[in-house]
């Protein structure tokens, strides 16, 4: 069976070797330590795959031009799978690239129907998350897709001239005018830093969950069309799994009270958390003799992507649960009181930036 990847949709995907296969992203296994690419993102293929990375990683030892660009639809509040591309954003910050962050607010407005004081409010709040993360405002450039200058327009308005509507399909399934909006609209978010007016040239990575994959492979063949008449060049991209709903299911925004959002009260987060999909047995007896089953745990997926940074630490966890160490209430409360850690330091942060934020970002004025 072929897999579609629906970058509006709401499938969880099952099986991430099989879309390395089916659309030819490669695995990033191999160039962990070729790169020494030290992120635990990278040694637990929470990471699991791109296009190209290992030419930007060159340009990038060599200090040849590179940036990094990433986008947030403001719809909703940024949870904790939204946090796993500020993590990717302040890694490669850390080693020396130079960031910019797209506001997808014309995309939300237009696929997800949001109104748009509410996109710009939200907006400017995705952007204090990324600062409170730990993203520099210094070295990144934050930005409202409906507010840049007539050059990225120019090149939406260009790409559509070769892209057709056969092609559209094959990619995103069934297409609107929206969607066709929304595609080229990122096509140009990636593409535009290679402008003279940009700062010219530069060796672009994008930094994505795997479910955006499809806009890579548009904005690729966009590349290549207008490679004579605009030099224009590939981007590179690297993909993360999406981490899941509490209940295992992809996460998504109708319903709120599986994921754990950035602004959530402590209380609600430990609530959400103690009501999450274990691996563990019907009986305690059970689990003791059999062990739990952490792979399918919600839990430990928040330790491994979030929770737990060392891996020592991470390894006697499992352990621990697939021998029938510890039980579920107990795993549970140790998580809870590590995400507690995480979140109060968080939100001081963010209750920090939020006040100045607006130093670092153009509001759009409708
Ligand atoms: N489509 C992305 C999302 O759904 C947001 C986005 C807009 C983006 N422009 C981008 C992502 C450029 C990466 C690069 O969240
Ligand atoms: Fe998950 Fe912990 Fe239970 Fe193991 S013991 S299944 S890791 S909650």
């Amino acid at each position: 069976m072929s897999i579609t990847l629906d970058p509006w949709g709401y499938a969880a995907i099952e099986d991430y070797e099989k879309l390395l296969e089916e659309f030819g992203i490669k695995p990033v296994k191999d160039m962990i330590s070729l790169y020494s690419l030290d992120h635990h993102f990278f040694a637990r293929n929470v990471i699991f795959g791109h296009r190209d990375f290992d030419t930007w990683l060159e340009k990038l030892k060599a200090k040849d031009n590179v940036a990094v660009l990433t986008g947030f639809m403001p719809s909703g509040s940024p949870h904790l799978g939204t946090a796993m591309v500020y993590e990717e954003l302040k890694y490669f910050q850390q080693k020396g690239a130079y960031v910019k962050i797209a506001i997808a607010d014309a995309e939300a407005y237009a696929v997800r129907r949001e109104d748009r004081g509410d996109l710009i409010k939200r907006g400017v709040e995705f952007i204090a998350h990324a600062i409170a993360w730990g993203v520099n405002p210094e070295k990144a450039e934050f930005y409202f897709q409906t507010n840049m200058t007539s050059s990225y327009y120019r090149l939406i308005q260009m790409f559509s001239r070769k892209v057709t509507e056969a092609e559209m399909r094959a990619i995103y399934g069934d297409v609107s005018p929206a969607k066709i909006m929304a595609a080229l609209t990122q096509a140009a978010d990636i593409l535009h830093l290679q402008l003279e007016e940009y700062g010219g040239f530069k060796y672009v990575l994008v930094p994505v969950g795997i479910d955006q994959d499809p806009h890579l492979r548009l904005t690729r063949d966009i590349a290549d069309r207008f490679e004579n008449e605009l030099g224009l060049k590939r981007p590179s991209s690297i993909y993360h799994k999406l981490l899941r709903g509490l209940d295992g299911n992809k996460m998504s925004k109708s319903r709120p009270e599986y994921a754990i959002h950035l602004d959530d009260p402590i209380e609600l987060a430990e609530k959400k958390l103690m009501n999450a999909l274990t691996g563990g047995r019907a009986t305690a007896e059970e689990q003791r003799k059999l062990g739990g089953e952490p792979l399918k745990c919600m839990i430990f997926e928040l330790y491994m992507y979030h929770l737990v940074r060392d891996d020592n630490e991470l390894r006697d966890i499992y352990s621990e649960c697939v021998n029938g160490k510890i039980l579920c209430g107990e795993c549970k409360r140790r998580a809870i009181s590590k995400l507690r850690e995480l979140m109060i330091t968080h939100s001081e942060n963010y209750n920090e930036v939020i006040n100045q934020v607006e130093k670092y970002v153009k509001k759009p004025s409708f």
